[in-house]
């Protein structure tokens, strides 16, 4: 089968996550439901434009956040944005914070994962058909900057860069997990990055997450533990800012999409042998 080539205009597809579900304030919306051989996908996708580029929107949990992070089908999420022409993918996600200087309110361009989840198809690639992708750096650098800079845009504060603790949940860490994942570098901790990021780079999107930071997590001796009301009420106050960001990228974006390198990651990733791939 030949691939398909991207166009050199972006088609940004955003994975909207707690807090989003009513989507970006595209122009020109319409929903449609696409069908996906890896099962169902949170729900429609929402397609429009912004400032002239094209936006595939999909609420991560689905209509009335129906879906706990264990049971989002991530392989049909990002299946159904490549099958819609999706460019790239970024994600806006609630998170908690594992360092003082990430408080509540702000916002963080990711650039690096942990993976703590256990429970996911993680792979679009299985028996048949074997498919190592680079994922060293899971995030792209270009759409990153570029959603770091549409929040600044935005009003937030923004951190830039920063090590993602994706955790299978759905319940909050232990205040010893919440410890040890800081001991191991980890700034934000959220339970839906992964294996959202590894699946778009099997995809070949480039993939970027602006998280919002919701709550300490469990690490702060003084505190108490994480409690869902605090992040809804955070979430909340913040999800017109996260709107306000998408709008700002659109503007944000240079007329043509350069070609990206990870456009092409399956070039040297699968192994099985040609005559084997049918
Ligand atoms: N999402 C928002 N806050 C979180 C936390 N503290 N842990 C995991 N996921 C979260």
């Amino acid at each position: 089968q030949s691939r398909w080539e991207k166009p050199d205009r972006w088609h940004i597809g955003i994975i909207g996550g707690s807090g989003l579900a009513d989507g970006v304030g595209l122009e020109d919306a319409q929903e449609i439901e696409v069908s996906s051989p890896f099962g169902e996908a949170s729900g429609p996708v929402t397609v429009g434009t912004l400032d002239g580029v094209r936006f595939t929107f999909l609420a991560r949990h689905g209509a009335g956040h129906r879906l706990p992070p264990h049971e989002v089908n991530y392989r049909a999420n990002v299946d159904v944005l490549k099958r819609c022409g999706v460019t790239d993918v970024l994600s806006l996600s609630a998170i908690g914070s594992l360092q003082e200087n990430l408080a509540p309110g702000h916002f963080i361009a990711i650039d690096q994962f942990i993976d703590r989840t256990v429970h996911r198809g993680h792979s679009f690639f299985g028996p048949g058909m074997v498919a190592h992708v680079s994922l060293a750096d899971p995030v792209c650098p270009m759409l990153a900057s570029m959603a770091a800079r549409a929040g600044e845009k935005a009003g937030a504060t923004v951190h830039r860069g920063g090590c993602y603790l994706a955790m299978e949940g759905p319940q909050f860490s232990t205040r010893a997990e919440s410890r040890l994942y800081r001991q191991w570098g980890a700034d934000v901790i959220g339970m839906t990055g992964m294996p959202e990021a590894r699946l778009c780079r099997e995809a070949e999107l480039p993939y970027a997450m602006l998280g919002m930071i919701t709550d300490y997590d469990a690490w702060r001796e003084e505190e108490q533990g994480v409690e869902v009301s605090e992040v809804l009420e955070v979430m909340h106050a913040n999800a017109a800012t996260a709107r306000n960001a998408v709008r700002a990228l659109a503007a944000f974006l240079p007329e043509r999409r350069p070609p990206n390198p990870i456009d092409r990651a399956l070039d040297h990733a699968l192994v099985t042998a040609p005559a084997a791939r049918d």
